[in-house]
């Protein structure tokens, strides 16, 4: 099977830069204002046409840069970014079959060199791994290293797309292992191409879905083809925090600002799934003792937040009740009735910029970042001040350390104490 070449980058306008202010590629002003503020950036985009007898059987075009941060001679810390394509070289790609798998392998000058491999299964073929390995004993690419030698960054992904679809994500994917940060954009690309020629048919990933596609229906039970839930990479970018409200009549009634992880464990294995703000809906409902508030999305059925009002004038969050959408097409629920988190007085809001783990099940966590909710007493459709998390408060680590060493001291001293009775009792013993 002879393997032909057809490789080149050319310069091209960085649009995906333009779907991440959300402005639609259509809209003739985004357009005009993209070129005007990018019009100096140009960047390059990689291709690979992969071909065997049949014709292509691999197809990608891409962009991707990366920094990757190391520590100098001098201990100072430098970082470096590998973009643009010169000296690239697809060496190693290879279109893959029914047994071994498909692999993109780009070579950057001779100090870094990145690949993806993807494998076939059924009637899908998952985008796995990527690799970068870069060398720092390349004194041009990273002149003054401290350490010298080669070092590889490992990204398991796991996409699935089905076979015969071109994968196509125009919304920037960064992703942070280590000391390297990969950005990727403007992707469309398809391995194990059956018939020769690159797919019409369109995997769009989930960051390019537009709000409009999303039907805002609740309790709906026919899942979407496309309902995959997100792989779990190494590297979990934290989610992008999103503002939700509830109103009755015509006035706020609960608030919300959060960035959502959904954590799902099944048999050992996580899925991670970030809730993107931008494509969810939320509905909910207001009561003197209780509020909820319900987010749905195209992999999430519901995941609803209720609040309610205790004793002592303070609300907390009571409960959460989830479901959401397999990769099979099964649907996974749990709730948990029995919570007690963000727990503040009436009147006021609660806040936490720290990651927060909210346990709701044995398989199901929510990790939360940059929280701020209030569920009663809104007024104006403004939060009223905040009580924060003591996971925002530094100080009270001081205390809790020198606690924590003061508990440490003391059960030494018992300790010691025991040891010293009972080798004294042995001492009477022997006598
Ligand atoms: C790398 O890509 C990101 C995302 O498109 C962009 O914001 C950044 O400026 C790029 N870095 C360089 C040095 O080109
Ligand atoms: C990579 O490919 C180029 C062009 O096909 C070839 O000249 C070069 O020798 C190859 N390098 C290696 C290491 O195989
Ligand atoms: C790294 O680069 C140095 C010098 O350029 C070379 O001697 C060494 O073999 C390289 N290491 C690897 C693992 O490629
Ligand atoms: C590939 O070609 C075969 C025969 O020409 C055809 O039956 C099949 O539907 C084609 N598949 C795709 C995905 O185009
Ligand atoms: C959320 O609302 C706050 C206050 O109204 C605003 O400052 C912030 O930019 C909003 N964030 C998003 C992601 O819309
Ligand atoms: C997901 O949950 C599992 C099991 O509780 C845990 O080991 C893993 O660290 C969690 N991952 C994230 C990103 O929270
Ligand atoms: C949450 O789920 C439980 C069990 O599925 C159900 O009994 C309960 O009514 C739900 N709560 C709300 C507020 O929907
Ligand atoms: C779907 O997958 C889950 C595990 O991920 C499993 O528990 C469930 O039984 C599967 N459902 C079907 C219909 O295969």
């Amino acid at each position: 099977m002879g393997v032909r070449w057809l490789c080149r980058s050319g310069r091209r306008l960085p649009c995906g830069i333009m779907m991440r202010f959300g402005l639609s590629p259509l809209s003739g002003s985004g357009l005009v204002l993209c070129c005007l503020l990018l019009g100096a950036v140009q960047s390059y985009a990689l291709e690979l046409n992969l071909k065997d007898s049949k014709g292509t059987c691999l197809f990608a075009k891409w962009e991707m840069n990366f920094t990757v941060s190391y520590e100098t001679t001098d201990k100072t810390f430098k970082t470096v970014t590998i973009s643009e394509p010169h000296n690239v070289t697809y060496n190693g790609s290879s279109c893959g079959d029914d047994q071994s798998s498909a692999k993109i392998a780009v070579q950057f000058g001779s100090a870094v060199s990145w690949n993806v491999t993807f494998t076939k299964e059924a009637s899908y073929y998952f985008i796995d791994n990527i690799l970068l390995s870069y060398n720092t004993s390349d004194n041009t690419t990273f002149p003054g290293a401290a350490n010298k030698g080669s070092v590889a960054v490992n990204s398991s992904q796991r996409v699935k797309v089905p076979l015969n679809d071109i994968f196509r994500c125009n919304s920037l994917l960064t992703f942070k292992v280590d000391s390297v940060v990969q950005n990727y954009w403007d992707v469309h690309l398809q391995a194990f191409v059956q018939n020769g020629t690159v797919s019409k048919e369109e995997f769009v990933c989930e960051e390019d879905k537009p709000v409009t596609t999303v039907a805002p229906i609740i309790h709906s039970t026919v899942p979407s083809p496309t309902t995959t839930p997100t792989p779990t990479p190494t590297a979990i970018p934290t989610p992008k925090v999103g503002n939700y409200s509830v109103t009755n009549g015509n006035a706020t009634c609960l608030l919300a600002t959060m960035g959502l992880q959904l954590n799902l464990t099944e048999e050992k294995v996580s899925f991670v799934l970030n809730v993107n703000p931008t494509t969810t809906n939320f509905t909910g409902s207001c009561q003197p003792q209780t509020a909820q508030l319900r987010l749905n999305n195209s992999q999430i059925k519901y995941l609803d937040f209720i609040f309610a009002v205790k004793s002592e004038n303070r609300f907390y969050l009571k409960e959460v009740n989830v479901s959401m959408y397999m990769a099979n097409g099964s649907v996974f629920s749990t709730a948990n009735n029995n919570l007690s988190f963000w727990d503040a007085p009436l009147g006021s809001s609660y806040m936490c910029n720290k990651e927060q783990v909210i346990s709701v099940s044995r398989m199901f966590q929510i990790n939360t970042f940059n929280l701020k909710v209030q569920p009663f007493n809104v007024t104006k459709g403004k939060y009223s001040t905040a009580q924060e998390c003591s996971l925002d408060d530094d100080t009270i680590l001081i205390p809790i350390i020198v606690g924590a060493g003061l508990s440490g001291l003391i059960i030494v001293i018992v300790i010691a104490y025991l040891i010293g009775r009972r080798k004294s009792y042995a001492g009477y013993q022997t006598l």
